[in-house]
């Protein structure tokens, strides 16, 4: 029985992502083109440039995939492209080019929800999760908390009412100055905050419930602002206070989801999984519950090709049937 192989295309917002990955082996290529570049000089993602730098870009990078990969396009069994949420025009071009590359080589296409292709990136992991486990998705999109039980068993235990946490923490960090995108900016300069200074609320924590709600942060981190002025040391204070405010309210949370589920291992998966103080916090926690926590690699967290690939080639395995049509979803539930 031969090797299966799919090739993984990302394009819903401002991430070119391409990956081949091949079942029971692994990952066998990857490129990314990050359009940061193009978008920074507004202050965030305009929709026309990134479908504009997609078309451009993805080609090329397919050819680059499949040559890291050392195989010819006959080579793939199968493509996998992200269908949505997203960006409608940058999801349309990975799924025209993902269908009608399929068509051309007669292989099957599947459609991937972005957010199944978070939750699963832990799997690309040396030593990967064993279902069933609690996924906190934090991205800039969306804040979830899921309960896993298997590929394409996925239970919504909670969600933000209003910004994602990386949305928080992308606005906050704009109020604070800082370019785009702003978390990771904004995560440098808490570094050298001096924590208590100032206390941010934990929004919704104080009743019991799994959703969240992260607008409010922001504006409290306006009105810390205006009164406390803007020099440097405050800026960097009101940043450690406002990390420290998202990252406890995000542990408050897991901890509950774990303890409603009873579930061993909690997953954390999207960009803002890459923060390294709720790293930090979400260790101490499993160490406190005494279960696993599973991180997948900071490249892995934010968006990328490989983690399509993979989802895709899980769900083609398991027989999903694609037909012909090219799907793209803006707005699509878990
Ligand atoms: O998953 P992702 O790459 O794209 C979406 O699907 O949204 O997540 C991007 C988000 C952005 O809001 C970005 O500011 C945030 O993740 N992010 C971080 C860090 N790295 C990326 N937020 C806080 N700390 C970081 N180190
Ligand atoms: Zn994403």
């Amino acid at each position: 029985k031969r090797a299966f192989r799919c090739l993984g295309i990302e394009t819903s917002c401002d991430e070119t992502g391409v990956a081949v990955y091949e079942l029971g082996r692994g990952l066998l290529a990857q490129a990314l083109h990050s359009q940061a570049a193009v978008h920074a000089r507004y202050g965030g993602v305009v929709p026309e440039l990134a479908s504009r730098d997609h078309v451009r870009r993805l080609p090329a990078l397919v050819r680059q995939a499949l040559a890291e990969a050392g195989l010819s396009p006959s080579g793939l069994d199968g493509v996998a492209y992200t269908a949505g949420p997203g960006l409608i025009g940058a999801l349309l071009v990975g799924a025209a080019f993902g269908r009608a590359l399929a068509w051309s080589l007669g292989v099957p296409a599947v459609a991937v929800h972005h957010l199944e292709g978070h939750l699963l990136a832990p799997l690309l992991e040396p030593d990967p999760p064993a279902f069933p486990f609690v996924a906190l998705l934090v991205s800039g999109g969306h804040t979830q908390l899921l309960a896993v039980a298997g590929v394409g068993r996925y239970r919504l235990l909670g969600e933000s009412r209003d910004d994602a946490a990386g949305e928080a923490f992308d606005k906050t960090a704009k109020l604070l100055g800082l370019g785009y995108p702003g978390g990771p900016a904004l995560a440098a300069l808490a570094d050298r905050g001096r924590p208590g200074r100032f206390r941010f609320p934990r929004p919704m924590t104080d009743r019991p419930g799994l959703d969240f709600s992260f607008s409010g942060l922001k504006t409290h981190a306006l009105y810390t602002l205006r009164e406390a002025g803007g020099d440097e040391q405050t800026r960097a204070d009101i940043a450690c206070a406002f990390q420290e405010a998202v990252v406890e309210t995000l542990v408050i949370k897991c901890r509950r989801a774990l303890r409603a589920t009873g579930f061993r291992r909690l997953v954390v998966a999207g960009g803002v999984g890459a923060n390294r103080a709720l790293r930090e916090a979400l260790d101490a926690l499993a160490r406190a519950e005494g279960v696993r926590v599973h991180y997948p690699r900071p490249a892995f967290c934010t968006d990328n090709g490989a983690m399509i690939a993979l989802a895709g080639c899980l769900r083609l395995a398991a027989g999903e049937a694609a037909g012909l049509e090219v799907e793209a979803r803006p707005r699509w539930p878990v």
